[in-house]
């Protein structure tokens, strides 16, 4: 029986490949712009660093982690996110010592346990950024204009802006408690993840997608009232910068994420063309971290983006897709002294930065012109007995049919100047 792909997992192919280096360029181009400077961390990790990181009550740590005891009787996770990663890397390598704020960006394959469905896999690349020691809400708004600034270079029309916040270890207790009181006689009433998160992580039902809880939540209290002096005014300097920076956004009181280790800022972009899994990527700010991980008290703030939901949004909104790269020539030779010229042309005309092909199937002439043609080569250069002969060889134009006979020693430049 044929092996085949594990559930949630794709391949890459030449021709859909093209799109993905399309948006990889833009992404190393918007972070040179910007300023972030790439790290990469292992593909998995002690378990102990998602547990910690993300949070004990999270769905991810809960359901979708790909854990597993190695040979050494280690825990080990395939990594489902970036953040705790890079930021183990920046306590262990000392990143902060060559000065803060740290504008680091990463690009790589995560691994979440999920159903898969379209948009939704279990292995899927993500990019990210996370910036280190700054509190200053400008360094908020840089991490919602870069990802938008990124759809909008793709092509990516209706991404959707939200922004929230849900405050810090100072006056989140407060409103979690404001917000459990307002429930606690409808607690039966919500769904059973729901009925769990109330008395782990009951902000989480606040995005529940279940519509009895939507209908019991409907009326709670939001955050606002309750946030702290220094969280209000960091959420309105934010909206002031974002709209300085030129970005449209909504505040979506709602919008809680699933990671524990969010504080303040928070925010999430979601395009209508993606359907059920619409979040094309999310972040936030995460004060508390790095003292998580064991490191000093650090600010932090990030973002990631799903490649996988870009390119599908840049598909069902007909983005262009990038034509592949083709061969530009095309050697075609018959019988051993010609076919070792030929050799020795390919490594020539590559070494000279052209995309170049030969014969390896023994074919014909005829039928190897006939290659050439298909694989849509602009020159065919053909190397016979005749012209070997005269240590020439037969550069042929293949959209013209016009051609000319170049010594061997010459054909390089030849078709240099020709593709020029
Ligand atoms: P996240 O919201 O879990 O955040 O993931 C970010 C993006 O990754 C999602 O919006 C989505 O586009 C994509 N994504 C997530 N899961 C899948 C999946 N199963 N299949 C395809 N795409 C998926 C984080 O991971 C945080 N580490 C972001 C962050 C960085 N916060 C601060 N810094």
């Amino acid at each position: 029986m044929q092996v085949t792909g594990p559930r949630g997992t794709n391949d890459i192919l030449p021709g859909d490949v093209e799109r993905w280096h399309l948006v990889e360029e833009r992404i190393r181009s918007l972070c040179r712009i910007y300023g972030y400077h790439e790290i990469r961390t292992p593909i998995f990790e002690h378990t102990e660093l998602f547990v910690r990181g993300i949070g004990e009550a999270t769905d991810i740590v809960e359901k979708e982690m790909y854990t597993f005891t190695d040979k050494g009787d280690r825990s080990i996770t395939l990594r489902p996110e970036g953040t705790a990663p890079v930021v183990r890397a920046y306590l262990e390598h000392k990143l902060y010592a060559a000065g803060n704020p740290t504008k680091l960006y990463y690009l790589g394959p995560m691994f979440r346990y999920e159903r898969p469905q379209a948009g939704r896999y279990r292995q899927f690349t993500q990019f990210g950024v996370e910036v280190f020691g700054s509190r200053h809400p400008a360094v908020d708004a840089e991490a919602i204009a870069l990802p938008v600034h990124l759809y909008q270079a793709l092509g990516i029309k209706d991404a959707r802006v939200q922004i929230n916040t849900i405050g810090c270890p100072e006056c989140r207790p407060a409103y979690r408690q404001l917000l459990k009181d307002s429930l606690r006689d409808r607690v039966d009433q919500l769904c059973p993840s729901c009925q769990r998160r109330y008395e782990r992580n009951p902000l989480r039902l606040l995005d529940c997608k279940e519509e009895s809880c939507r209908r019991v939540t409907a009326d709670v209290p939001t955050i606002y009232d309750s946030l702290c002096e220094e969280c209000r005014d960091h959420f309105d300097r934010l909206q002031v910068y974002l709209e300085a920076a030129g970005i449209d956004f909504e505040v979506n009181p709602r919008l809680v994420r699933g990671f524990d280790y969010y504080t303040k800022t928070v925010f999430e972009f979601s395009s209508s063309s993606l359907g059920a899994q619409d979040a094309l990527g999310g972040g936030g700010r995460y004060d508390g971290l790095v003292e998580e991980v064991g490191g000093q008290p650090t600010p932090g703030i990030g973002f990631a983006v799903g490649i996988d939901r870009i390119l599908l949004a840049m598909e069902r909104q007909g983005a262009a897709a990038p034509a592949p790269d083709g061969v530009k020539v095309f050697i075609a030779s018959l019988g051993e002294a010609a076919t070792l010229a030929a050799v020795t042309l390919l490594s020539q005309v590559r070494r000279a930065g052209i995309p170049a092909e030969m014969d390896y199937l023994g074919r014909s002439l005829k039928a190897q012109l006939k290659a050439a043609d298909k694989s849509r080569a602009r020159y065919a250069v053909i190397v016979g007995d005749a012209e070997l002969a005269k240590e020439a060889a037969v550069v042929r134009n293949l959209a013209t049919g016009e051609q000319a006979e170049v010594s061997l020693a010459e054909v390089t430049l030849h078709l240099k100047e020709a593709l020029k």
